[in-house]
């Protein structure tokens, strides 16, 4: 038998964390439980999506060019209008709109910064495979004198992020956060309606054996993360090879399950898409600030996700996420070095 959990709600631990920091003004706790009431009333409308007349496309394309599902544009909604007028933020940005999103003239403006991507995984909407929703918050650099957030504060590297957290709907919807201080995640008991304490201080499993990564891509991959996969399926019980493959296609889903179980998820670049597909901003950073949390690494290849100086609100960059020992490895396989690695 498995020791009982703590019993606790996610407004009790965030307010338990809170205490544990003499400084703190209250200000990220009070963000974060907007967040959490934004996370359940769009749990309930991806729980429906299959009874109501919500699928189907819009018609309309985000900045991406991908076709934009109602699902979509109701989670951005609903956060914009769960966050727009706590007087916390100074200015948003999320992967559905194409620049800033400004905070309304009437409400006032504070020190942080949010940027999310209010549905992930949107592909999945109508095959009821897990979608997710992916938040960070970071602190304004411009002054906290009540104007409006720029593009400098939304601009940041991840390794500068406060919070980052998601909220994945799958067989039941949990809410994970962290502070940078450990992983916690929530899992929505619908009945009472609050998140409970289901997964207290996640570690990410030393003895991975799960690889994700879109492997029809395969001929568009460079030759070392090629030799990479076929390593990975080589027989080798020392390394606990072959690797199984798990590929959800949710980026959210799929590192959950390999916080979980251990594993690496990968977006690489390839011949088609140089900078990979997955946005820093919105996908990579908040990510990579968790699995890190958890003990594990993120990288594009080369250096770690969180050091990378962003450009623009919409940059995409190739991710290597998930144990560290994978992750080095692969990174090793596409550096030269990978030459000289036995197979
Ligand atoms: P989004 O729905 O926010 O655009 O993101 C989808 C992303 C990510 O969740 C997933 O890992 C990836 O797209 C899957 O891409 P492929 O279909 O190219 O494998
Ligand atoms: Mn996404
Ligand atoms: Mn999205």
């Amino acid at each position: 038998m498995t020791a009982v959990q703590r019993f606790m709600t996610i407004q009790r631990h965030i307010l338990e964390g809170e205490k544990q920091h003499p400084e703190a003004t209250g200000e990220l706790s009070s963000l974060l439980s907007d967040l959490v009431l934004a996370a359940k009333v769009i749990s309930l409308e991806v729980n429906k999506a299959g009874l109501v007349d919500i699928l189907g496309f819009t018609g309309g394309s985000n900045v991406h060019g991908e076709a934009v599902k109602k699902l979509d544009v109701y989670a951005r909604d609903m956060i914009y209008r769960a966050m727009d007028h706590g007087g916390h933020l100074c200015v948003m940005a999320s992967e559905e709109d194409d620049g800033m999103v400004h905070i309304p003239p009437q409400f006032k403006k504070g020190k942080y910064v949010l940027i999310f991507d209010p549905l992930d995984g949107s592909s999945n909407i109508d095959v009821n495979i897990s979608i997710g929703t992916i938040f960070s918050i970071y602190k304004r650099i411009t002054p906290d004198d009540g104007s409006s957030g720029t593009m400098e504060d939304l601009l940041q590297p991840g390794y500068k992020l406060e919070v980052a957290g998601y909220v994945l709907y799958g067989s039941s919807t949990i809410f994970v956060y962290t502070t940078g201080d450990g992983v916690y995640g929530f899992t929505l008991d619908p009945a009472v309606g609050e998140f409970l304490l289901s997964h207290d201080g996640m570690r990410i499993p030393k003895d991975s054996k799960i690889y994700s990564i879109n492997e029809g891509n395969y001929k568009y991959w460079a030759e070392g993360l090629k030799s990479y996969i076929n390593y990975l399926k080589e027989e080798d019980k020392s390394t606990r090879r072959p690797y199984s493959s798990r590929y959800i296609g949710s980026m959210v889903a799929d590192i959950h399950r390999n916080l979980i179980y251990g594993g690496i998820f990968m977006y690489p670049a390839d011949k088609k898409n140089p900078n990979g597909k997955l946005r820093l901003m919105y996908e990579c950073n908040p990510m990579a600030f968790i699995v890190e949390a958890a003990g594990g690494r993120a990288s594009d290849g080369q250096r770690r996700i969180l050091e990378i100086e962003p450009k623009s609100l919409h940059q995409k960059t190739p991710i290597f996420i998930g144990n560290e020992v994978d992750v080095k490895l692969v990174e090793k396989f596409m550096s030269e070095e990978h030459v000289k690695i036995t197979l």
